[in-house]
């Protein structure tokens, strides 16, 4: 029996299976209860033993064993010993029984015929086996159960018809088998599942149907299958799971949606299964877990959220009030970069949490510190970074294990590249962080067609925790909950577009900030093929004109990437300054300036297809009669640091191959270390007009 359950893959998820199985393995791998010779006038070929056997339910028993698997028979040995209680004639070549072939062992109770070429039910005879338990009809050519297909055989617990070609059951096909407890259609080529098929099965507790291309399952398919533990609906297809499809189900707890299409968490449905204890998701091309897609499950004990393709994060409050919750794995989800510090809320069991194989930066302290008895967790296999969002692990987790610690490795920073998670020496660490957004979760480059909805997710971690904000191709700051012009900014940073036009193509920023610095990632929206060609000028003005400071503006041009500005001013020994700033940001306030003081600002903006915009802007800040005056040498030095940006942006422009790839000759990611704020910048600015050449070596640009 352990054979036949390990051939279909899609049982192996299945708790309440694999624990049947594995005691059947152990006990026949290892010997625990060897087969002994059955001495009776044994079939040529055959083989006659006295076998450990299992019911249904998993009591043990002794069972009469004829083997006579392998053979190439294409007919029942005759002269079958009159005690046979297990008949075993897995890949044979038989297409065709008749009862007289069998009727005469009282006391069959498994025949097993898979593997064989039956073709049609109605060749199968042997129908008046009183004793019968358990009949695999698995791996033949089956095609279609009319009504009555299983007459006779009302003893039988155990039915496999798993990998055949069926594509038709009639309504009364399973007429009669009153005491059926297994049934395993999956692996056929059914494109419906028929609630009357379920009315005849009043005792049913485990139901594979998996891998049939059924597209929905309809409100009350299951609902006579009042009795039913185990449910695998793996490999169909799923898209859609309605909100009544699970109705009835009061006694599942093992539920398996593997690979299927499902783009959300059939939440309602779920929510009517109260006795679920295991759920399985695994490989479903879900982008978010999203706040309260799992709530008030008060059985769930264990959830797989695996091999997820597109799953990019968890949100805030994901997993609500799952009381016997002890055991969640999400792992092998290459995009998910992200699990918000407030993802789980009320697990009060959860013990061991499976999060390694992703795409995790870090995990957030108060992720962990929500989980009262977390013991061991599980981070290996993620691009770790090393910074002061994960020191926790050195602090205040010291009950929790970290499984694999040897291979739980910082990627970031590069000083700590490959250095063991636990040796980091966190404590020399700041408490603050820059925000960081994971590439992963972060496509650089998006396609759509007109009408489409877009959803562009955005996730940052830090310590204290990122404002995030979207910036549109013409410059427009999109903060959290904005919803204007056909863009709405969720809480969690992603940003949708609910009815894409052309008018939307271009370059999107988000914008990650704290008060360490700004992190921002650009992604370039493509509608109908169409790249925007509108080519517009920057403009700098000056505003506010104070003693000590110049209030700078400007209206960026479309799809820019970021900008930097310089300026200068006419001071002995002030040397050219700049700030990095990320897109979004139209305003710039320079302080620090002394009175009377000529200054020339020079603003680059950089935009989509490898080109550079630049306006200069001259002005004097206001005098109160105490300035310098050094003007002609160092309005000199100005014009040539505005010729040469010229000079650069030229180069830039005309650099080759900038055009047959707008988006490859220049980054669309960058990190703001001095953030766009005057405080942090009055504090560097001193030290940059002492040594005049604290600007980095490396171009900005
Ligand atoms: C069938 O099983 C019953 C009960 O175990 C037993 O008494 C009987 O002898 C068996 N019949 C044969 C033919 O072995
Ligand atoms: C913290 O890290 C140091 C190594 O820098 C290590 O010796 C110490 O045991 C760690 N503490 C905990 C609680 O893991
Ligand atoms: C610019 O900075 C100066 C000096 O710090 C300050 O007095 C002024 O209010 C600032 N202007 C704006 C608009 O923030």
């Amino acid at each position: 029996m352990w054979k036949i359950i390990f051939n279909n893959p899609f049982g192996c998820r299945m708790r309440l299976l694999v624990v049947e199985l594995i005691l059947i393995w152990a006990y026949s791998a290892q010997g625990g209860i060897p087969a002994v010779p059955w001495k009776v006038q044994c079939p040529s070929q055959c083989v006659c033993q006295i076998r450990p056997w299992y019911t249904p339910r998993s009591a043990y028993r002794e069972a009469n064993t004829v083997d006579c698997n392998d053979l190439f028979v294409s007919s029942v040995p005759s002269s079958l010993p009159a005690g046979t209680h297990t008949l075993l004639l897995q890949s044979n070549n038989i297409a065709h029984l008749e009862l007289q072939e069998l009727g005469y062992l009282e006391n069959l109770t498994e025949l097993d015929l898979s593997q064989n070429s039956f073709s049609h039910i109605r060749d199968f005879k042997a129908r008046d086996l009183p004793n019968l338990v358990s009949l695999h009809l698995e791996e033949n050519q089956l095609e279609s159960l009319p009504d009555n297909s299983f007459f006779g055989l009302e003893s039988l617990e155990e039915l496999y018809l798993n990998h055949n070609q069926l594509s038709v059951i009639h309504p009364q096909a399973f007429l009669g088998l009153r005491r059926l407890l297994r049934l395993h259609l999956n692996s056929n080529l059914l494109t419906s599942l028929d609630s009357q098929w379920f009315k005849e099965l009043p005792a049913l507790e485990v139901l594979m149907v998996g891998g049939n291309m059924v597209s929905s399952i309809l409100d009350m398919n299951f609902k006579p299958l009042s009795n039913l533990r185990s449910l695998v609906l793996a490999g169909m297809g799923l898209k859609d799971i309605s909100d009544f499809a699970l109705e009835g189900l009061q006694k599942l707890e093992s539920l398996s949606f593997y690979d299927n299409k499902l783009i959300g968490v059939p939440k309602e449905a779920l929510q009517r299964v109260p006795n679920l204890k295991f759920l399985d998701l695994n490989k479903n091309p879900l982008s978010r877990i999203k706040q309260k897609d799992f709530e008030n499950m008060a059985q769930l004990k264990e959830l797989g959220l695996n091999s997820m393709e597109e799953l990019v994060s968890i949100d805030e409050m994901a997993l609500v009030n799952l009381p016997e919750l002890t055991k969640l794995e999400v792992t092998n989800n290459p995009k998910l970069s992200f699990i918000h510090p407030r993802a789980f809320q009320k697990l009060p069991r959860m013990e061991t949490l499976m999060l390694n194989n992703n795409a995790l930066s870090s995990l957030h302290r108060e992720t962990v510190e929500s989980l009262p008895n977390l013991q061991e967790i599980a981070m290996h296999g993620n691009p770790l970074r090393c910074d002061c969002v994960i020191r926790w692990v050195n602090a205040t987790a010291p009950h929790v294990r970290f499984m694999e610690p040897q291979s739980t490795l910082c990627a970031e920073p590069p000083e700590l590249r490959r250095t063991q998670l636990r040796l980091v020496p966190f404590r020399e660490m700041s408490d603050h962080c820059l925000p960081l957004i994971p590439v992963p979760s972060f496509s650089p480059r998006v396609r759509a067609s007109s009408g489409q909805s877009i959803t562009l997710h955005c996730r940052a971690l830090a310590e204290p925790e990122p404002q995030i904000y979207w910036v549109t191709p013409s410059g427009e700051r999109l903060t959290v909950s904005a919803d204007w012009g056909g863009y709405k900014v969720q809480e969690e940073g992603t940003l949708e577009i609910q009815v894409v036009s052309s008018a939307h193509a271009g370059v999107y920023t988000c914008v990650a900030q704290n008060l360490v610095g700004t992190d921002y990632k650009s992604v370039y929206l493509m509608v109908n093929q169409i790249s925007p060609t509108r080519d517009d000028p920057v403009q700098l003005q000056v505003g506010e004109v104070g003693e000590r400071h110049l209030l700078l503006s400007w209206i960026p041009p479309l799809n820019a990437l970021g900008c930097s500005l310089r300026w200068s001013c006419l001071t002995p020994g002030a040397s050219v300054e700049r700030a990095r700033l990320p897109v979004g940001l139209n305003s710039y306030n320079v302080t620090r300036l002394l009175p009377g003081e000529e200054c020339r600002v020079c603003l680059r903006v950089s935009i989509l297809g490898g080109r550079v915009r630049t306006a200069c802007a001259s002005a004097r800040t206001r005098d109160t009669g105490t300035g310098y005056k050094h003007r002609g040498q160092k309005a000199l030095t100005a014009l040539a640091f505005c010729l040469l940006l010229a000079v650069i942006g030229l180069l830039a422009r005309y650099r080759p191959g900038s055009r047959t790839d707008p988006t490859s000759t220049w980054s669309l990611t960058g990190r703001v270390i001095y953030p766009p704020i005057i405080h942090q910048w009055d504090k560097d600015k001193k030290e940059e007009c002492i040594s005049g050449i604290n600007v980095p070596a490396t171009p900005l640009w």
